[in-house]
C-alpha cells in the first residue's frame, strides 16, 4: 500500500518589527549586535545569534570562520554551545538570528543551515521544551514557535534506540 503523506507548519511573519513582542524584539536587536562580532573574512557574511534561557539570561554567538573552511562555526551553534557549556541547568527558550552582508543588514531573514537545525532540535529534545526561532531581516521577521518544525523527519536519538537520562 502506498500512502501520500504531507507535513506542513505555520509561522508568523511581521512586516514591522515594532509588532514583535518586546522579548523577541530584544533578541533581534541582540542578534544584530552579535553579528558585528563575527569573524567572517572569507564569506563576508556576518551572522549573529542570541539565545534566551529560561532564567532570562541572553547568550550571544557569531560565526567564526577558518582558513580550513569546515573548521568554521555558525552563529547559532556558537551561541548554543556557549549556553549549554556555561549554563547547563538553564533551558533554551528561544533563539534569534540576523545577518549582515556587504550591503548591511540583510533584507530577507536568514534561515539556519541544516547543521544548525539539527543542533537546535537536539537541544529542544534534550530539554523537553519548545525552542522558538526568530529570523530577522530588514524587510520582515519570521517567528517559528518550535524549532523541530524546521526539520521534518529529523534524525534523532530515537533512531539510535538510545534512551538518555
Ligand atoms: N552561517 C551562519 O553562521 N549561520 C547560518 O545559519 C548560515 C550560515 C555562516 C557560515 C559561514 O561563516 C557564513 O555564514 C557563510 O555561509
Amino acid at each position: 500500500m502506498t500512502k501520500n503523506n504531507s507535513i506542513s507548519f505555520s509561522y508568523r511573519e511581521f512586516d514591522r518589527e515594532e509588532e514583535l513582542n518586546p522579548d523577541d524584539l530584544e533578541l533581534v536587536k541582540g542578534a544584530r549586535e552579535a553579528a558585528l562580532n563575527a569573524y567572517a573574512p572569507y564569506s563576508k557574511f556576518r551572522v549573529g545569534a542570541v539565545v534566551r534561557l529560561e532564567s532570562g539570561t541572553l547568550i550571544r554567538g557569531s560565526n567564526i570562520e577558518n582558513a580550513a573552511f569546515p573548521s568554521g562555526i555558525c552563529a547559532e551553534r556558537s551561541a548554543l554551545s556557549n549556553a549549554a557549556s556555561n549554563h547547563p541547568d538553564d533551558k533554551t527558550v528561544s533563539i534569534a538570528i540576523a545577518a549582515i552582508d556587504e550591503d548591511g543588514l540583510t533584507d530577507e531573514p536568514v534561515p539556519p543551515c541544516g547543521n544548525c537545525r539539527q543542533v537546535i532540535t537536539e537541544e529542544e529534545l534534550r530539554n523537553g521544551k519548545q525552542i522558538r526561532v526568530i529570523l530577522s531581516g530588514r524587510k520582515k521577521t519570521l517567528v517559528i514557535d518550535r524549532s523541530s518544525d524546521l526539520l521534518p523527519l529529523q534524525f534523532n536519538k530515537n533512531n539510535l534506540k538510545i534512551s538518555l537520562p
